[in-house]
Order: C-alpha cells, then structure tokens, then sequence
C-alpha cells in the first residue's frame, strides 16, 4: 500500500530505535514571530558576541565567490601547516572536522568495535556519549564531584573494554577543570591503556596559570588526543570548522575514519586568517567575558539566585521554577538562553556571557519573570 513501509522495524537496528532525535531550536526569525519580540539575544550557544577575528572577517571578506566551484583542500592542508606552527606539532597531528563535532565521531569510530566502551561524565556536552550509543557503543557515565569530572571514579570505571576516556576541560556547562597536575596524574594512571580525548572547546577562555597545555602535553602522552574549534573564542560557529591533534601514530588511525573535503573552502580560508591576529582577538574577549561574569555573578549574589560560574564563557543559574518555563518567559523579553534538563540538570539555565549591556538588560528581564 502506498505510503506504508511494513519492513522499516526490521530495517532499524535496536540501539537507533532507541534514541530520540535532537530537535535544534527554530531560526531568529521564526522564534521572533512565534514570542513576539522585536530583537532577540542569543545567549544559548555560547556564540562570542566579539564575532570572528578582524583577520577572519576581511578573508571572508575577501573570499572569490567563483571559488565555490571548486573543492577545498581535502585535508586542510594550510590550515594544519599553520596549526603545526602555532603548537610546535608537525602538520599529520592535526586532522580538521567539521566543526569539534565531528571529529568526535572519527576518534570514536577508529577505536571502538561491537562490545566497546567510552568513558565520560554524566553532565557534560552530551555528543560524545550520543555519538557513541547512535554507533552502538555503550558510554559509561561518571557522576560528576563537586560539579568537576571526578578522575577516581572515572579510572574505576575502565574496564578491558574502554576505548575512549572523554574529559571536557574546562566542562561545558559547569565551567570547572582539571589543572595539570591533576591532569598529569590522570595520564600517567591510565599509562596508555585507553585513548584520553581532552576537549578543550573553552579553553581559550581559561585565565587560570595551572590550566594545562594539553598541546605540550601530546609528545609525552601518544595516546592523549586534544579538540579545539573555531566555534567559541574565534567567532566562526556558522561555517563549522574545529580540529583534533595527537601523535602521529594516533592521528594516523584517526585518518582512516575521517571524511575529506568535510570542510569548506571559506571555513578553512577563515580559520587560516583567524591564526593571524588570534591572540589580540583572545585578549579582547577574555577582558569582555571576565567583566560580565564579574558583574552577573555579583548581581545574582544579591539576588540570592545560586549559579555556577567557573572557567569558559557561561553560567549557569539554578531557579525555583521549570527551565522550560522560565526559557519561555525569557523568550518573550528577546532574551535566549539554554535549558539544562537535557544535559542533566533540571531547573536550571546556561546563559552565554555577553558585552555588559546584554547582561544588563537579562538581568532586568530575570528579575521581572522571577516576580511574576
Ligand atoms: C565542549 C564542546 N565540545 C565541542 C563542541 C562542538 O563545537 P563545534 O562543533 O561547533 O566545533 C561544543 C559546542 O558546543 C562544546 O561545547
């Protein structure tokens, strides 16, 4: 009969039949019309309101539109030689992704196999543990201690067969981290047994002298794997372009499941620009996110609201009501911020630090759903 697929049951293997789809938020637009607000503040995404470096804003720029026609470097080759530079790391350690999201998925398929396990947090970006149940590996996850990850549970925790020990450092969304004493014990523990990704999506943001140099660390640890991207400090979320590196016996295996020419030409143009003025671009976020932070934690202090604010561009806020409840509310003043319940934390919100006036204008919108 048309229209009816009888044998789709069969078609799907037990582990997908599972999983609930991730249903991303509608567009601006579309959620300005259904709220009703004239603007809207995106503090959701943990997007750098400074936007992309003044270097990556003139290659977009600048960028040949007839290039369209014609593939990128299928490996990044510019981009890696630059990174190899910048981290004192040969180019073959850096393979580029789509986005930090994707190379998630190449480190997980080129080690685990039907049986496997990753290791990761319970609150912590939740992709690593989605990209290992959609591929059918089990994830195992460690309650958080004290809102960090917790290494002694987490070193209990391997087994014969973990493959993949994810650390979010500093964690999205609690903002804590392992400084590298700790991370170093964690390592020299592990003694090679497992691969030990250390996502290091905020770390740009990190003030902190004992934050680790997980680059430095690579030619000690060959199985210590690092993710960065260009989404958070450098302003390119939209074009979707992040990185891992490793040794070069690692990266070389992480190559075999790795999907070329994923990356766009105008990502990699970007990113390429982004490494020229990276650091004053760092400097003048750094300054903005320490001054917001300072002021938003201070003002939620008076208004007794308990939140969590530690290293990264974020805070998260715990309320005496429904996230969802409380993200509507928000929405209707123009003000977007995450809801926690999906990453574990009931009644909370995760709000992006912006340039001061956004934060003021959230905390007047705050105060006034908080009266209602
Ligand atoms: C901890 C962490 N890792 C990785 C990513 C993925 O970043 P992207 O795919 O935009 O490079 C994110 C994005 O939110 C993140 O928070």
């Amino acid at each position: 009969m048309p229209g009816k697929f009888p044998a789709l049951d069969v078609l799907v293997p037990p582990h997908i039949r599972k999983i609930e789809p991730y249903i991303p938020s509608k567009p601006d637009a579309v959620l300005k019309e259904m709220y009703g607000c004239s603007t809207l503040h995106r503090l959701n995404n943990n997007e750098n309101a400074l936007g992309p470096t003044t270097a990556a804003l003139a290659a977009i720029k600048n960028f040949d539109p007839v290039q369209a026609a014609v593939y990128p470097s299928g490996d990044a080759y510019f981009l890696r030689c630059r990174l190899g530079e910048r981290f004192g790391l040969s180019p073959d350690a850096f393979l580029v992704g789509n986005g930090a999201n994707e190379v998630i998925a190449f480190a997980i398929n080129a080690f685990c196999q039907k049986g496997d396990n990753i290791i990761t947090a319970d609150k912590t970006f939740a992709v690593y543990e989605w990209v290992a149940e959609f591929s059918g590996f089990e994830a195992k996850l460690i309650p958080l201690k004290d809102y960090g990850f917790d290494d002694q549970a987490m070193l209990s925790a391997i087994d014969e067969r973990t493959k993949i020990v994810f650390v979010c450092n500093p964690n999205n969304p609690t903002g804590t981290y392992w400084n590298k004493e700790r991370l170093k014990a964690f390592l020299d523990k592990i003694d090679g047994r497992t691969i030990v990704v250390v996502d290091e999506a905020y770390s740009e943001f990190v003030e902190a002298p004992d934050f680790p140099d997980c680059m430095e660390l690579i030619k000690d640890y060959p199985n210590l794997v690092v993710f960065r991207t260009f989404s958070k400090m450098f302003g390119l979320a939209a074009l979707r372009i992040g990185y891992l590196a490793g040794s070069l016996e690692v990266v070389d295996v992480i190559r075999r499941t790795c999907v070329v020419y994923s990356v766009n030409a105008l990502a990699q143009t970007a990113a390429l620009a982004t490494l020229i003025d990276a650091d004053e671009h760092m400097a003048k976020t750094r300054a903005m996110i320490r001054e917001s932070r300072n002021y938003l934690t201070s003002e939620l202090t008076c208004l007794n609201i308990p939140f969590i604010a530690g290293e990264g561009s974020y805070v998260i806020i715990r309320l005496p009501m429904s996230d969802m409840l409380i993200y509507r509310k928000l929405m209707r003043l123009g003000y977007m911020v995450r809801t926690m319940t999906g990453f574990r934390f009931p009644n909370h919100i995760r709000v992006t630090l912006q340039p001061l006036p956004v934060m003021e204008g959230f905390i007047k919108a705050l105060t006034e759903v908080l009266k209602k």
